[in-house]
């Protein structure tokens, strides 16, 4: 089946590289804001018969970058094409997965559900925040992971020990030990607000070692800072090293790290990254397992190697 791409507003870099790598050009399509608020999509090229694919992570801003992957969709498909897979390496909504209080929404399933009315056939997504999820979802969702290329990226980094900033994420450290040999140790933290947390304690042995910190997002860098400050308090090197999937950075994310001893930090470029100032980013680029992962689908071959292994 032949491919077309085309991409939303939320990433065109990545879209581009993602276009380079598979020798494609992204199809035209024009996005247009009518002075009321709202979205005009006009996709300007036939897709009839075709295989398509959107990039568009639905980060930052959150509602209008889902919207806008909804609207190419749903015209994508009223055209005529044969299946529509969303790229969406970061997926918005993925932390409001459950209801904590009595009357909140679980957000994650109402966004799945859009997506599954906006007939999108596929959903590709990088390290999502809660794998469950899939559940969520009717239509298929591939879930891929960076760490691989995040750990490549780390390899050579000097860290002695792998961190999980939180408990949720003791999952993905193990992953990040099993690729990189080193044993993992866990912060202990309590959300206070969407901006502040606390850490109580550490579990595993971090004194004079050099700490690797992994998450699969920044978003405020609350929990960062939160774990960087406890693991110097227990003893660690004052030489952190960090790396997450997906950079959202918002708000003062970036001078809040500045404040801690991060030598280096990792960002996969699944989100668009807002500019560093002075934090050290090194941007592992995804595009060439997303490119890979988007060939094999066409085929209809196995995404193997590519698949997070939970
Ligand atoms: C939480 O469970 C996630 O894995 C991240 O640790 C968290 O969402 C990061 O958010 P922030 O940077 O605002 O602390």
């Amino acid at each position: 089946m032949e491919i077309k791409l085309f991409a939303g507003r939320a990433n065109p870099k990545l879209a581009n590289l993602v276009a380079r790598r598979l020798g494609l050009p992204l199809g035209n399509l024009e996005i247009g804001d009518f002075p009321d608020g709202e979205l005009h999509v006009d996709v300007q090229e036939t897709v009839r018969g075709h295989d398509i694919y959107l990039i568009q992570p639905t980060g930052p801003p959150v509602a209008e970058n889902i919207l806008e992957l909804l609207l190419i969709s749903d015209a994508c498909y009223r055209a005529g094409a044969l299946r529509v897979t969303a790229v969406t390496p970061y997926f918005g909504y993925a932390r409001q997965d459950r209801r904590t209080k009595g009357r909140e929404p679980i957000s994650a399933r109402l966004v799945a559900d859009l997506f599954d009315t906006g007939h999108l056939h596929r959903v590709v997504v990088v390290d999502l925040h809660n794998p469950y999820i899939e559940g969520f979802f009717t239509s298929i969702l591939e879930h891929l992971s960076a760490i691989p290329v995040l750990a490549d990226a780390v390899r050579s980094s000097g860290a002695s020990v792998i961190v999980s900033p939180d408990l949720g994420g003791a999952n993905l450290a193990g992953r990040y030990s099993t690729a990189l040999g080193l044993p993992v140790a866990i912060a202990h933290k309590t959300r206070i607000s969407g901006e502040e947390v606390k850490v109580h304690g550490i579990t595993g042995n971090v004194k004079g070692q050099r700490p690797l910190i992994v998450d699969d997002m920044i978003s405020t860098g609350g929990t960062i800072e939160a774990a960087a400050r406890a693991l110097i308090a227990a003893g660690c090197e004052p030489h952190i090293i960090v790396a997450a999937t997906h950079g959202l950075l918002v708000g003062a994310a970036a001078s809040r790290l500045e404040r801690i001893p991060i030598r280096r930090l990792f960002l996969t470029n699944s989100l668009q990254l807002p500019s560093p100032g002075a934090l050290p980013v090194e941007e592992v680029d995804l595009s060439p397992p997303l490119a890979v992962a988007i060939n094999r689908m066409n085929e209809g071959d196995s995404l193997g190697e590519l698949v997070a292994h939970l």
